[in-house]
């Protein structure tokens, strides 16, 4: 129960005050600790979705929290006209960490995403002439849905109600090295990919893939962006997906994750890439404000201290093996299970995955349906055994029914 409103009150006002974009459950959070969530009504359930990759360390994590509450009582917002210590420490902690030299900080993985669309566009210029902007991304792609990016979003469900969309965009197949090479052309600044398309289904690019295109992109001087938005931040055990293909790309994106679900968005860059933008070129009031800046380093703290990424590859697959087991106990409802780390996508052999994750609900875990025939794990990295376990007994029980 909110102070005065009930959850059907709530629902109401919302229904009634805020833009339809989402297709929202009929449930009101007021809760969240670890993995938990409480409903309006004292309802437990387990997340298996955190927020969609972004609760990384988990729901208020204590470490977060008091970080985020002395720094709120010390200074919340500078401009990004002065320095500011944190940003700076926090730039430097994530360049090691992702192997990249320079940071621009901003608020959504959208934004991190148009910051290293403006970079790709203002390099080509400058390397090949004013002819070179086009960027490549690959089909089935989700890079955001600003102007820029969703136009990268190779997706016509997200583009069609707002054509005229960017020009320079191409679109290739995923894990189809030769198609690239055909669409490399002199006019090519950027080839865009993210290592495990997420807002698809989970679909990995394979690492062959990967370092094809790193090789393709070096002999072609194309820069390449690697949208770790949903991927990185330790979701597979790796700070950075792509790493488990032992690739470096020119600019990484990070969002979601990098705060434990206080707003940021990175745009890393390295070498040339990361000195093409000057005073004018790209801003943001917000950016890498003090408040955002102290939750990241607490997020990174966490990680770091609890071996939140060794923890995501081994639950990861204590989840995939029992997963696996009950793939086989009822056969023909589960035809693939991908993904790395934290990051697992249930393929189903009918479109009822909206149908199960709605009965899953009920049962009390929240997890994702992403189209009509898969469904997407994306819980904290600090999930334990028994939270799989009780994962596992609810799929298993709405399997069942
Ligand atoms: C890979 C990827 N890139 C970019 C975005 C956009 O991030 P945001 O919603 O923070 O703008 C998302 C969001 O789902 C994403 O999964």
């Amino acid at each position: 129960m909110d102070n005065l409103l009930n959850s059907e009150q709530i629902e109401k006002l919302d229904v009634e005050n805020v833009m339809g974009t989402y297709a929202r459950q009929p449930i009101v959070f007021v809760r969240g600790e670890g993995s938990c969530l409480w409903d309006s009504n004292g309802n437990e359930y387990l997340d298996f979705l955190s927020g969609i990759s972004v609760v990384q360390v988990g729901h208020c994590h204590p470490k977060v929290a008091e970080a985020i509450a002395n720094q709120a009582k010390t200074l919340m917002h500078v401009s990004n006209l002065f320095h500011n210590p944190l940003q700076a420490r926090l730039a430097a902690r994530l360049n090691a960490l992702a192997r990249m030299d320079k940071v621009f900080f901003c608020n959504s993985g959208a934004e991190a995403n148009e910051c290293a669309l403006k970079i790709a566009r203002k390099w080509g210029k400058k390397k090949r002439g004013l002819d070179c902007f086009e960027i490549i991304t690959f089909q089935g792609s989700f890079h955001g849905r600003t102007m820029g990016t969703v136009t990268a979003t190779a997706q016509s469900k997200y583009q069609t109600p707002f054509e005229p969309l960017v020009p320079g965009f191409i679109y290739s197949p995923l894990n189809d090295l030769a198609a690239l090479d055909e669409l490399i052309t002199e006019q090519t600044c950027a080839v865009m990919i993210e290592p495990i398309q997420g807002e698809s289904g989970v679909k990995p690019a394979s690492p062959e893939f990967l370092q094809g295109i790193q090789a393709l992109c070096t002999e072609a001087e194309v820069l390449l962006i690697l949208d770790e938005v949903q991927c990185g931040m330790g979701r597979t055990g790796r700070f950075l997906a792509s790493q488990r293909a032992g690739i470096t790309g020119d600019i990484v994106t990070l969002a979601k994750g990098i705060a434990d679900g206080f707003p940021m968005g990175a745009c890393l860059a390295r070498g040339d890439a990361a000195n093409v933008l000057v005073p004018g070129d790209h801003g943001s009031t917000f950016a890498g404000q003090p408040l955002a800046c102290a939750a990241a380093m607490a997020t990174l703290d966490v990680l770091e201290e609890e071996h939140l990424l060794e923890n995501a590859i081994t639950i990861g697959n204590y989840l995939k093996e029992h997963l696996q087991v009950i793939q086989r106990d009822y056969t023909g409802h589960i035809t693939e299970i991908r993904g790395y780390g934290l990051m697992i996508g249930i393929e189903l052999a009918k479109n009822n995955a909206r149908q199960l994750v709605q009965e899953l609900l009920h049962a009390g875990v929240v997890a994702n349906a992403v189209g009509e025939s898969i469904i997407r794990l994306l819980p904290p990295l600090n999930i334990t055994t028994a939270d799989c376990d009780q994962f596992l007994k609810a799929f298993q029980m709405v399997l069942a029914q």
